[in-house]
């Protein structure tokens, strides 16, 4: 079969490569400990299964507007009013399936090939993928460990020349933990500013933070005309499944993303968005309690992590990921994780399935249960040691 050129440029998330080999092997009868998805493993608060069961019998079964309810783009721009502290209308939000078309329709919109796109590396594969399928430059922006995996704000800077269209940023980050600091995000909006640059700005892991407070860059001055803010609803209240995120932007560009939307997918099916209005109008304390079991594991999976001869690994301050450095165990990042699965049945990824700069690395998600988590543990010091 010959497939259209562009397919070529498209890349794809290594996790989903890894959990298939890992639920082939379980078939074989293995017992595979999941430390590879970035899913929560809890599952959604119930008021939101209700208000969705709700929503259907009381006929939210029909197409809706292409930017989304009404109702539910109000109820984000106060969210986002009040969480992030800029003030956002109804016509600067675009309700769409998840996080990741966001990624895909913000970078459409904005980018045209020959374009620079500056992206974390290591980070979120799509990223990458969606700058080469539309034909742009991608420009890897480093997270180095010594930074506890921020960017070195003076190197970031002299990445940027005139076919600068775009920085993403990503805080708190997949996949290391790592968080920038309000200072960075001032020197990025400096750098924006001064060089007419677009910021789209990833924060699904918003919540999942264990010190201090989030800061997003759309709420310092002059970057909410240039900010494309992308939430979604996959971490936070644990409906990844459920396939519901927005991006917050200027209108004129929200317009653009909803006419994407009009010839991709139509609408956001009606019923999963007042599912959204009761997430984010219910109480919290379901997603509190999952944070704070996060940070308990956090520390299991670290200190855990350091005990292993040849693995060294930072506390990250978000996110439900560790990155853990192995180069001390004298493998190669992909043959070690590929290792730990064939020989070890621990499912992890290797930190090259993040970017160049994810060589020496592993990615552990820590969304597993304490005694699992334990197991893996175990399971990973007896192979390396
Ligand atoms: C940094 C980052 N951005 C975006 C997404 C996409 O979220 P969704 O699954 O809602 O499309 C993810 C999911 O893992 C992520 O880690």
């Amino acid at each position: 079969m010959i497939l259209a050129k562009r397919m070529a440029n498209l890349g794809t998330e290594t996790a989903f490569e890894v959990l298939a080999r890992a639920k082939q092997l379980e078939a074989e009868g293995r017992d595979i400990i999941h430390l590879e998805i970035g899913e929560p493993d809890f599952d959604t608060p119930q008021h939101i299964i209700d208000a969705a069961y709700q929503a259907m019998n009381d006929g939210w079964t029909h197409y809706g507007p292409s930017a989304g309810d009404p109702e539910f783009r109000a109820v984000i721009a106060d969210h986002i009013s009040t969480s992030r502290g800029y003030l956002v209308s109804p016509d600067n939000v675009v309700v769409v399936p998840g996080g990741k078309p966001i990624i895909y329709w913000g970078i459409t919109a904005l980018v045209d090939p020959g374009d620079e796109v500056i992206y974390p590396n290591p980070g979120f594969p799509i990223y990458e993928s969606m700058i080469n399928f539309v034909g742009a430059t991608p420009v890897p922006a480093p997270l180095r460990e010594v930074n506890e995996f921020r960017f070195d704000v003076d190197e970031l800077a002299s990445l940027v020349t005139p076919k600068t269209k775009m920085i993403i940023i990503n805080s708190p980050q997949n996949p290391t933990g790592g968080v920038l600091s309000k200072d960075d995000l001032e020197a990025i909006a400096r750098l924006a500013i001064e060089n007419d640059i677009w910021i789209m700005s990833d924060e699904p892991y918003e919540q999942v933070l264990y010190e201090g407070e989030h800061h997003s860059i759309a709420a310092l001055d002059g970057m909410a005309e240039r900010t494309i803010l992308l939430d979604c609803f996959s971490k936070t209240f644990a409906m990844t499944g459920w396939r519901l995120g927005y991006g917050v932007m200027p209108a004129e560009l929200a317009a653009a993303i909803a006419k994407l939307q009009t010839n991709c997918t139509s609408c956001v099916t009606s019923f999963v968005q007042r599912a959204g209005i009761a997430a984010l109008q219910g109480p919290m304390d379901e997603t509190r309690a999952m944070v704070a079991e996060f940070k308990r594991r956090r520390d299991v999976v670290v200190d855990g992590l350091n005990d292993i001869p040849g693995i060294s690994c930072l506390r990250p301050l978000g996110a439900f990921y560790v990155f853990p450095n192995v180069t001390e165990t004298g493998f190669d990042s992909r043959e070690l994780a590929k290792k730990i699965l064939e020989e070890a049945n621990v499912a992890v990824l290797s930190g090259t399935a993040f970017g160049e700069y994810g060589h020496g690395y592993l990615r552990l998600s820590y969304a597993n249960s304490v005694e699992n988590i334990q197991e893996a543990l175990r399971r990973i010091k007896e192979f390396l040691t």
